[in-house]
């Protein structure tokens, strides 16, 4: 059905267009009570068996929405209602700013995925703190704020700009991301040299500390799928070494080479960040790594081309605690989430693992006996 409508309807359409419209139409149902009550029975039912327990905080389910749908915090209730168990809002930067010119997004419908250059189009952290601050939750569901650097901060300025941010959001976040690997903030991806981080990680944490004193707001890193394999290594000890909570892998990729991309060369050439199909493989590549690397030490959140239940499963076998999707939500429609926490559950009963935690990184402790 969703299918034949994203054919008809959101394919003729501008990917940004029908992007905001979807969204319209989200926002609209959560905020109609009758209709909201209606969807989430359908769309958000519960697993027991799905129960999640990570970074201090309890889930209904592990899948979650990816950064970069919800940018400004506006839909939290209308994607929770979709069935997501934990939105990640964001990227949100220090200053408010626009975003790379239009057009901007892409889709690559043979190949199940999109190329975007957003750039970080976001209101800036005050006015997403004051929107988070005075927000009425319709459902309980578990908020991340994803932060990155304003673009017209220099990069030896990072560290404060990343500081305003979460001075001004650490009180309204249930987890804590920075990020530092989108393509499309010039020189972003060079803060994820550990002598770039490490200082960019520690004052996070003591921002986070100083302004948020009745807990601890657990703090994530994101990496991008492109990190040679040492540097993933690198970021991951780093991760312990500075007590962080968890990683985030990973966000999309630059490459196109060798990924056997089938749509059309114009399209393939469009500079960003490449998500959705073609960048599964590399993703649960960096998870395996990651998850051999750190064991339970840190909160694993695998996500990149997570398109159904058995990829989603597949993440959590390699390592993942949590996972998250976007791209395939454009393509598998309102039922997405639900598909995935359904099949999770069904994998679940018909596998030796008695609890999803037990399934958590059980293919690479196998591969490593
Ligand atoms: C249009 C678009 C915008 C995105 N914006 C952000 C962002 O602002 N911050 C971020 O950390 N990741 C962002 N991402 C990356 C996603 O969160 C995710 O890491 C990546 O797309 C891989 O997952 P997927 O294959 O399920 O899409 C964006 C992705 C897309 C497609």
């Amino acid at each position: 059905m969703y299918k034949i409508f994203f054919n008809l309807v959101f394919k003729r359409m501008d990917p940004e267009a029908a992007h905001y419209m979807a969204f319209r139409w989200i926002r609209l149902a959560a905020r109609t009570p009758v209709l909201r009550t209606f969807v989430a029975a359908a769309l958000a039912p519960r697993y027991e068996e799905l129960r999640t327990e990570a970074l201090g905080l309890r889930m209904h389910g592990p899948f979650g929405l990816a950064a970069g749908f919800d940018k400004n915090a506006v839909a939290i209730d209308g994607m929770s209602m979709l069935g997501f168990d934990h939105i990640e809002i964001g990227t949100v930067t220090a200053e408010a700013q626009p975003g790379n010119p239009k057009k901007r997004l892409f889709r690559l419908v043979p190949d199940r995925a999109l190329i975007n250059r957003m750039g970080f189009n976001n209101e800036g952290s005050a006015a997403v703190a004051d929107r988070l601050a005075a927000r009425q939750a319709v459902f309980r569901t578990v908020v991340g704020v994803n932060i990155g650097k304003t673009k017209v901060v220099p990069e030896e300025e990072a560290v404060g700009d990343y500081v305003t941010s979460t001075e001004r959001l650490a009180r309204h976040a249930d987890y804590l991301v920075v990020n530092v690997s989108s393509p499309n903030t010039p020189g972003l991806r060079n803060l994820q040299a550990t002598e770039s981080l490490r200082p960019l990680l520690t004052a996070v944490r003591e921002a986070a500390d100083r302004v948020v004193t009745d807990r601890r707001v657990p703090l994530l890193v994101k990496i991008a799928p492109d990190l040679a394999d040492e540097d993933v290594d690198a970021v991951a000890d780093l991760a312990l070494e500075l007590g962080l909570d968890g990683i985030i892998a990973t966000n999309t990729t630059i490459a196109r080479d060798g990924l056997g991309l089938k749509s059309s060369p114009s399209l393939v050439k469009e500079t960003g960040g490449l998500s959705g199909a073609p960048v599964k493989e590399r993703s649960l590549e960096v998870l395996r790594r990651l998850y051999a690397r750190v064991g339970d030490r840190l909160v694993l959140v695998g996500v990149g081309g997570i398109e159904n239940a058995e990829d989603a499963w597949q993440r959590i076998l390699a390592g993942a605690t949590l996972i998250q999707g976007y791209s395939a939500f454009i393509y598998e429609g309102p039922c997405y989430a639900r598909a995935i926490h359904k099949g999770l559950a069904a994998r679940l009963a018909a596998s030796p693992y008695a609890t999803l935690a037990d399934a958590v990184g059980a293919e690479t402790r196998k591969a490593a006996q």
